[in-house]
């Protein structure tokens, strides 16, 4: 692939490792044994080939897609203080979002694949699907850094809550409750919800990256903070790759910074053929087709089913929904941003050293009237990392 395939911001900066920023480029730097050590950081967009929806894609999006849920406003969803009030639409999603129907794409396998070739330091992830770990990728390569469904516990007392509960709870959309004498809190899995803290192990691992002598991002908008930091922690002189849909955060700034602005599969399989791993990748993907029923995921099947007047009855019932919704909802949105923003910083005032789970703020928030942000400044750039800076590209 030639240099005008692999696209760039600056590209009068003349490459300082690779030689120039191109994919070959890359590749010749792996196969020559300078990138012994890859971090590779992920986010939703490399298990959409999978079946599972990213969350900001305009339209195929989850977030584009929660009018059913009637929230105020999408990201809701994941909200620690929206669960304690209404825990119910997380669990209506849960359902959906619950590891085991989806197979590993080829870009997880192209990371199973770097670890077998010795290359993987680290994966540092966003995703709550287990699907790099089905791909293969050992457990103790793979940071989740918003946690996973693999564990669940109470949100009040945190005493660990039964699995097959959870099992049974997220199967029939029930909000389980915990069962230790006295507490009846709301138990939830150990996915971080925006408010609550990333696990410990992110924080003493995120410096890794420092380490790396090569970093691939994929398939993240890098819009939530603190993981949309982690490629800044790549030293200077490292290549960082970028395969992903869109250019993201300020990945293309740097000197060794190479864009491959497009899907994740076929990004990673013209590093792959370019590296001579190509007929590997495709027999280790393979794998992973084993012992699952053929076709799609059961949901997708029940859904192309349905006649086309079927399908367009629901879109008209989806869309005659969102409007009254947003009709109804506007008002009761500024005041729950209001109040959820004023309880944000009053939480963070508290404790500097919580650092919680941040998405950019939406325009409503930026917008809502009782926004204290201008009162946050000094110190909290790292929670907050659109405080006094501009918009990343
Ligand atoms: P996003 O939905 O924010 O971003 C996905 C990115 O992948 C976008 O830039 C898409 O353009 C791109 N993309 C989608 N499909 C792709 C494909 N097949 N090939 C290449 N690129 C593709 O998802 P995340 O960055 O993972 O947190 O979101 C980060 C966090 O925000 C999530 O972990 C979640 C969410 O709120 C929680 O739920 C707590």
């Amino acid at each position: 692939m030639g240099q005008d395939e692999s696209r760039m911001v600056d590209e009068k900066t003349p490459s300082v490792t690779l030689g120039n920023r191109s994919l070959e480029a890359v590749a010749q730097y792996i196969k020559d044994g300078r990138a012994g050590r890859i971090v590779v950081m992920t986010g939703a967009g490399i298990s959409t080939s999978a079946g599972i929806p990213d969350f900001r894609s305009p339209d195929t999006g989850l977030y584009a897609n929660l009018a059913r849920l009637n929230l105020p406003y999408a990201e809701a969803v994941f909200d620690i203080s929206y669960f304690r009030k209404n825990p119910l639409p997380f669990y209506t999603l849960a359902q959906e979002l619950y590891p085991g129907a989806y197979r590993p794409t080829i870009t997880h396998s192209f990371i199973y694949l770097l670890h077998k070739k010795g290359l993987l330091l680290k994966l540092f992830t966003q995703n709550i699907d287990c699907l790099e770990r089905e791909a293969g990728v050992p457990d103790d390569l793979i940071l989740e850094a918003h946690g996973s469904f693999a564990r669940q516990s109470c949100i009040d007392c945190k005493a660990s809550f039964p699995a097959d509960l959870m099992q049974k709870a997220i199967r029939e959309k029930e909000v389980p409750k915990c069962l230790q004498k006295g507490c009846r809190g709301l138990v939830k899995p150990e996915i971080v919800f925006f408010g609550e803290s990333l696990p410990q192990e992110f924080f003493v691992q995120q410096w890794l990256p420092e380490e790396a002598d090569l970093c691939i991002v994929m398939g993240t908008s890098l819009s939530v903070a603190p993981f949309s930091g982690l490629p800044e922690k790549c030293r200077e002189v490292t290549p960082r790759l970028l395969i992903n849909s869109e250019q993201v955060g300020a990945m293309g700034s740097r000197a060794d910074d190479v864009l491959l602005l497009e899907d994740c599969d076929s990004g990673v399989r013209k590093l792959a053929e370019a590296c001579g791993w190509l007929e590997e990748l495709e027999s280790l993907w393979a794998e992973t087709a084993k012992g699952r029923p053929k076709g799609k995921p059961k949901k997708k099947v029940e859904e192309s089913k349905k006649t086309r007047d079927e399908l367009l009855q629901d879109e008209v019932d989806k869309l005659t929904k969102e409007v009254e919704h947003s009709l109804k909802l506007v008002d009761d949105q500024h005041k729950w941003l209001a109040n959820h923003v004023d309880n944000k910083f009053a939480r963070i005032q508290e404790s500097t050293e919580d650092v919680s789970l941040v998405p950019k703020p939406t325009e409503e928030a930026k917008a809502a009237p009782e926004s204290k942000s201008e009162t946050t400044e000094g110190g909290l750039q790292h929670v907050y990392p659109w405080i006094d800076k501009k918009p990343s590209l």
